[in-house]
């Protein structure tokens, strides 16, 4: 490893949503750094695709099968996990309707898999961290939806704008105890979810996305997941409760 400050070797990392998509791109990035992986998603047959990624290219890779809604599974997994070091809080699902159409069934939907189910997973790992005194970092999975006004989204940003207030909230609680929380907030990246998007909405957002951003393409989601390896290294290590946007500049805020 030529950069020392991004070696996991020794660390555990308990992923969320790496069953596909960013969370297992981010899974066998993490594994590459030389972490051992505990990768968690509802998805049984993606999981151990991840897996089988992953210890193919000589990584260490778990699986743990469960709805990151369900606290008490997610709370088995993590004493199951053993010490862990970081977590990346990656699983989530988009929803689309207009705020007139939308459904408490929608709505309940998207907060319990989006933000309850984040919150879960950073409660359950740092109580963790915590009992054995350990320093972690702890990353949620925000969104460039919380930078813009979406029409037809307002499930999914007002669940990802929780997320950044739970990542600052949690960032001033945690940092005397040098657990370290932030967040990525991602651009338009090339996922099932994006792709899902579009061909449900006969939508381009894609193309949109690609006109409006100074790169002139989307992300990939490697793109993102060393956005997540900085937060999760000891290369972040005086950042906490950051939001963190690779998103090939479509929004620059402040
Ligand atoms: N793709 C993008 O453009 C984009 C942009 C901003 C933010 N994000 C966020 O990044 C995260 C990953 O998205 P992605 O694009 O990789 O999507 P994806 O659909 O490819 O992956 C999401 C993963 O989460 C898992 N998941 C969903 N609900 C779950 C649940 N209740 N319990 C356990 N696992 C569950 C899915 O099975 C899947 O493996 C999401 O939180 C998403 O909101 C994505």
């Amino acid at each position: 490893m030529p950069l020392a400050a991004y070696d996991l070797t020794g660390r555990s990392a308990f992923i969320t949503g790496s069953a596909g998509g960013i969370g297992r791109a981010s899974a066998v990035l993490l594994a590459q750094a030389g972490a051992t992986v505990h990768c968690v998603d509802r998805d049984e047959k993606g999981l151990l695709e991840t897996q089988e990624m992953i210890t193919r290219a000589g990584g260490a890779a778990h699986t743990h099968h469960l709805d990151v809604t369900d606290r008490s599974r997610l709370r088995d997994a993590v004493a199951a996990a053993g010490d862990l070091d970081i977590l990346a809080a990656v699983a989530g699902i988009m929803h689309t309707s207009s705020v007139l159409d939308t459904t408490d069934e929608d709505l309940d939907r998207v907060l319990a898999v989006n933000f309850k189910g984040v919150l879960y997973a950073c409660q359950e790992v740092a109580r963790s961290m915590i009992a054995r005194g350990a320093p972690g970092s702890l990353i949620t999975m925000a969104s460039g939806a919380v930078d813009a006004a979406n029409p037809g989204l307002l499930c999914y940003s007002a669940a990802k704008a929780a997320v950044v207030q739970l990542t600052r909230t949690l960032a001033t609680e945690l940092g005397p105890r040098a657990i370290r929380v932030n967040a990525v907030a991602p651009g338009w990246i090339r996922t099932r979810m994006t792709a899902k998007h579009d061909a449900e909405q006969q939508d381009r957002t894609e193309a949109a996305m690609v006109r409006i951003s100074p790169l002139g393409r989307v992300g990939e989601a490697e793109d993102v997941a060393h956005t997540v390896l900085h937060l999760a290294s000891d290369a972040s290590g005086f950042m906490t409760g950051q939001i963190l946007r690779p998103n090939g500049g479509v929004a620059m805020p402040w």
